[in-house]
């Protein structure tokens, strides 16, 4: 996979399964915009081990719906043409039915799904206007296993994975003839910070036995799936959703 002269915008790529993909984007030859939410200094480390050159950073809080047109307003002053959208920033919060007051169940349903699901939408609404003025492109959106699998304490996050699946599925049948290809990965639990910062050691225990290969996904494994949806040669498999979790969950 060659990325070379693309212009690749990745959401919340400062840590995590964004920043792995932003450093498979620019191993390749690609020009990666590192979106990020709050933490400057997390993102400044993640821009300085970008191999290659041309990489920005763009601070933006994308679950607000004007800052989205605010992100691909500024990514094309600096690139003139997006190639890849890869919506991948996400939140999830604990929000068992049974646990929490009403004020708690409205707010986490509220901010999951203005982050992943609002905000990807309103990045494919001003990111697809720029891809058509250049003649086509790539949206990849990260997507979780939990959108299958359900998530019994985060019952928001999985209904906002299994919307952007479905968005995604349905953007891809819109877009085909404008030459845009829009795929999805669905990771299981894949090694991050967020997975480091939420997991107890018995959660941690629990997770290594779902699947056979008896650990969790590496970011980079994640990275290599987005990477071949945003590829030359991929544009038949839009609409694909692509399974990154250890045969732990099969459907
Ligand atoms: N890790 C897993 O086990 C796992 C499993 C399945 C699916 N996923 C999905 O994979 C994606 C990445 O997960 P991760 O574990 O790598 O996440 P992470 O380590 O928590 O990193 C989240 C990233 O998103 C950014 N972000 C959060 N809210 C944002 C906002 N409103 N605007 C802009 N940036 C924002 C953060 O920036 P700041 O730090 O500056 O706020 C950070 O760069 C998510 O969509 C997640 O749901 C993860």
């Amino acid at each position: 996979m060659d990325f070379t002269g693309k212009n690749v915008l990745i959401t919340g790529a400062s840590r995590g399964i964004g920043k792995a993909t932003a450093m498979a984007f620019a191993k390749k030859g690609a020009k990666v915009g590192v979106n990020y939410k709050n933490n400057d200094e997390a993102a400044q480390m993640a821009l300085q081990e970008l191999p290659g050159e041309g990489h920005h950073l763009f601070k933006r809080d994308i679950s607000q719906k004007e800052e989205t047109k605010a992100l691909i307003d500024d990514f094309i002053k600096v690139y003139g043409q997006l190639d890849v959208l890869v919506n991948n920033a996400g939140i999830s919060i604990f929000h068992e039915l049974d646990h929490v007051d009403f004020d708690h169940w409205t707010h986490a349903w509220e901010k999951t799904f203005e982050t992943n699901l609002f905000a990807a939408a309103n990045l494919c609404y001003w990111g697809t206007k720029a891809m058509m003025k250049s003649g086509g492109g790539h949206i990849v959106n990260v997507s979780s296993r939990g959108s299958f699998r359900g998530e019994p304490t985060k019952p928001a996050y999985g209904a906002s994975k299994a919307a952007l699946n479905a968005m995604s599925q349905s953007l891809a049948k819109k877009l085909a003839p404008h030459h845009i290809y829009v795929g999805v990965v669905a990771p299981g639990f894949t090694e991050t910070e967020m997975a480091q910062e939420t997991l107890t050691p018995a959660e941690r225990e629990n997770l290594l036995r779902e699947s056979p290969f008896k650990r969790m996904a590496r970011p980079e494994e994640v990275a290599h799936a987005i990477l071949f949806l945003a590829s030359e040669g991929a544009a038949y498999s839009s609409g694909t959703i692509i399974d990154v979790n250890g045969a732990s969950y099969l459907r």
